[in-house]
C-alpha cells in the first residue's frame, strides 16, 4: 500500500489517497479544537493517543459485528480506513444530560437518561452543527428512510458494547458522536470514537476525562485521555 496525495485536511485528522482507490490514509494530528473550531491548541500526543484509542474501540466494536471502516494501524499517528461516501449527518446517543443538551432544554448536567436519547446534527462548522431531524435528512436527500435507521440502529448496538466496556473501567459513557458513510452499498461506521468524540466520567467521582476537559480548560487532556486508555488495557506507542 502506497500513501499519496492528501485528499482533506480536517480539524484533528488529515486524509490521504493511496494505490487503491477503495483505501485511505487517516492520519491523526495533535490539532484539539472545540466550539466549532473557535478554540485550537497543539497537545502533545493527542493524535497518537486518539489514533490507537480508535483502533481499540473499532476492534471491539467489529467484534460485536458493527461494519467499520477500519482496517489496521500503520504508525503511532496513522491508520488505514475503507473509503466511505460520507453521510454529513452527526449521530449521537445520550445516556446521561450534558452539554448541548443541558443548554438547550436547560436540564441539569448529571441526570440519567433511561432510555437514552437520540439525535442528529447536520455536519456544518459554518452553521454551528445545527441539530436536524429525520426529515430533513430525508428531505435534503443526506439520506434514505433505510439508512437513517441503519445509523440509529448501529449507534444504539455501539451504546451496549461500549456502555459495557467503559463500565468494567469504572467509567461512564455520558454521551458520543458517531458518523457514518456508505461503503459499496453499505451502511458503515468512519470517522474515529475517542475522547474527542465522546464524554466520559468516572463512575465514583464523576470527574470528567474526555473532551470537556480541553473545552472547559481543566488541564491535563491528553493524560486523562490515557488514564481511560489504561482503565481498557491499552498501551500506547509514540
Ligand atoms: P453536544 O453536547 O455538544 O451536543 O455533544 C454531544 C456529544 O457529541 C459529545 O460527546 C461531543 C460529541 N460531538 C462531537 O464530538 N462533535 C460535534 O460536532 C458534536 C455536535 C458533538
Amino acid at each position: 500500500m502506497e500513501k499519496r496525495d492528501e485528499l482533506y485536511a480536517g480539524k484533528a485528522k488529515s486524509v490521504y489517497q493511496t494505490d487503491d482507490a477503495d483505501l485511505l490514509v487517516l492520519a491523526f494530528r495533535n490539532d484539539t479544537s472545540a466550539f466549532d473550531g473557535k478554540k485550537v491548541e497543539q497537545l502533545d500526543n493527542k493524535g497518537a493517543v486518539n489514533n490507537q484509542f480508535n483502533a481499540f474501540i473499532m476492534g471491539k466494536l467489529k467484534e460485536a459485528g458493527i461494519p467499520t471502516h477500519f482496517e489496521k494501524l500503520l504508525s503511532p499517528t496513522e491508520a488505514l480506513v475503507k473509503r466511505l461516501d460520507m453521510i454529513p449527518v452527526e449521530c449521537v446517543v445520550r445516556n446521561v444530560a450534558a452539554g448541548s443538551l443541558c443548554r438547550r432544554l436547560g436540564v441539569e448536567e448529571g441526570i440519567d437518561l433511561d432510555p437514552p436519547t437520540f439525535e442528529m446534527f447536520l455536519k456544518n462548522d459554518a452553521l454551528g452543527d445545527p441539530m436536524i431531524n429525520e426529515y430533513h435528512v430525508r428531505s435534503f436527500g443526506w439520506a434514505t428512510d433505510a439508512q437513517i435507521e441503519q445509523m440509529k440502529a448501529l449507534t444504539f448496538r455501539v451504546n451496549d458494547v461500549l456502555k459495557a466496556l467503559f463500565m468494567a473501567g469504572n467509567m461512564l459513557l455520558v454521551d458520543y458522536k458517531l458518523e457514518f458513510g456508505v461503503f459499496h452499498g453499505e451502511i458503515t461506521l468512519g470517522d474515529e470514537f475517542s475522547p474527542d468524540g465522546c464524554r466520559l466520567w468516572d463512575r465514583d467521582t464523576r470527574e470528567k476525562l474526555d473532551k470537556d476537559r480541553f473545552r472547559q480548560g481543566l488541564g491535563s487532556v491528553v493524560e486523562s485521555y490515557q488514564e481511560v486508555g489504561r482503565r481498557l488495557g491499552i498501551t500506547f506507542e509514540y
